[in-house]
């Protein structure tokens, strides 16, 4: 059994993390069959590692026991930070379920099929602007997708994306010393106010010129909502904040450990070329499954007794969701190293578990990925990476910041 301290070096360990995935694959199986509540001594009072799919699940699926409330961050953030970070994902009901509520209905299945068209039309555009035998499909693709297509729900001009995508990567990658090169306490929480302070200029900017102008956007929907929800301008800060960032340092991920995953299993590749419509449903699913974007969310434990299996925890307990674990749990998923476009069904859980926190851009990221994939391909069908991906140095997020393709041009 893998001992406490060699546990939570491993689990915090933001370089090992990420480069050694076939280390990283023993341990948390190692983990999951031997010690799948393990606790790390780590932070103001520690926390469970949870590692199993059934009990991510169960997790989920109890928010009156393990509540976001308290944060869903690994560590509680400093409290300067708290000013504009968390939104509804650090809530619950029934505050959560009022602010979701504002916004939800633009990310049903029915809303976006109406986007179809623009999401065509925008990865069409990022197509034609990529150079024309290589470059870094990160910045020329993966990234650009997914926030191009949240700033125009949002209603962000073209003229703030390179500012959204520098303040989102220093929000969610900031540990990594290409986003933040002062690494000290002072400078992460510096870094990380300064951007968080010029999203809210940009958002309060766009405010205005919708309160004079309505549009059909996101920030007209906050504005009414100013009103007819009494949302408070600090509330709507945080929404703003939390859709950015969500809405394009995901799927990017997901987008490039893709195409990754498709070059280095090319029968895999080949199968889903022969009848894409055919396989997407499933190709799409086993790279989220795969590839688990996201790596953690914590809960809080809401009273005292609560009991996970013969586990008994108390009130103020924070128990870490490692979904990328619970995605590669053999008990659940056959063969769980292997990348295989076909495999039905796929109960991952990349977009969390069916509960009240359930991704909100589940049905938008499968939609983006969809269209990225089907349009990359026809356009450069012989598209692949070369090397490994340059990974960001996070453990929150399993980013790729850098991965060099080669193709050939129409
Ligand atoms: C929540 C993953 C794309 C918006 C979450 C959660 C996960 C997740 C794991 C947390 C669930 C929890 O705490 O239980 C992903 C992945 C994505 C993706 C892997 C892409 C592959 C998006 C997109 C948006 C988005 C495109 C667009 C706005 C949100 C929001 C929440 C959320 C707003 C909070 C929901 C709530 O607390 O009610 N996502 N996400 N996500 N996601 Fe995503």
């Amino acid at each position: 059994m893998v001992g406490t301290e060699s546990v939570a070096s491993l689990l915090m360990d933001l370089d090992w993390w990420q480069y050694r995935s076939a280390e990283r694959d023993d341990f948390f199986a190692s983990l999951r069959r031997e010690n799948p509540r393990a606790f790390v001594p780590v932070g103001t009072r520690g926390f469970w590692a949870l590692t199993r799919h059934a009990d991510v699940l169960e997790v989920s699926r109890r928010p009156e026991d393990f509540c976001s409330g308290e944060g869903t961050q690994i560590f509680d953030q400093p409290a300067k930070l708290r000013e504009y970070r968390g939104s509804f994902i650090d809530m619950d009901n029934p505050e959560h379920a009022r602010l979701r509520k504002i916004v939800s209905r633009g990310f049903t299945n029915k809303a976006l099929s109406s986007i179809r068209e623009d999401i065509e039309a925008t990865v069409s555009e990022i197509l034609d602007g990529m150079p024309s035998d290589g470059c870094d499909f990160v910045s020329e693709f993966a990234a650009l997708v997914p926030l191009r297509i949240i700033d125009n729900l949002l209603g962000i001009p073209r003229s703030h994306e390179a500012f959204i995508l520098e303040a989102t990567n220093v929000l969610l990658g900031a540990v990594d010393p290409e986003y933040v090169p002062d690494q000290s306490s002072e400078g992460l929480a510096s870094a990380m106010t300064a951007a968080s302070k010029r999203l809210i200029a940009i958002l309060n900017d766009l405010a205005e010129e919708r309160i004079a102008e309505p549009q059909d956007d996101l920030i007209t929907r906050l504005v009414a909502a100013n009103d007819a929800e009494n949302l408070t301008p600090q509330e709507m800060a945080k929404f703003f904040i939390l859709l950015v960032g969500a809405g394009n340092e995901t799927t990017r991920n997901a987008i490039s450990h893709g195409l990754h995953l498709l070059t280095k299993y090319p029968e895999q590749r080949d199968k889903w070329l022969s009848d894409y419509d055919r396989y997407a449903p499933t190709a799409i699913e086993e790279i989220l499954r795969i590839a688990s974007p996201v790596v953690h969310m914590r809960r809080t434990v809401t009273h005292d007794g609560v009991r996970l299996g013969d586990q008994e925890f108390n009130k103020g307990d924070k128990v870490v969701l490692w979904y990328g674990s619970a995605n590669r749990d053999e008990s659940v998923f056959e063969n769980p190293y292997d990348f295989d476009i076909t495999r039905d069904p796929n109960p991952h859980l990349a977009f969390g578990a069916p509960g009240p926190h359930f991704c909100l851009g589940a049905h938008l990221a499968r939609l983006e990925m969809h269209v990225a994939f089907r349009m990359l391909f026809e356009r450069f069908p012989d598209i692949h990476t070369i090397g490994e991906p340059d990974v960001l140095r996070a453990n929150f997020l399993n980013g790729i910041k850098h991965l060099r393709v080669e193709y050939t041009a129409p």
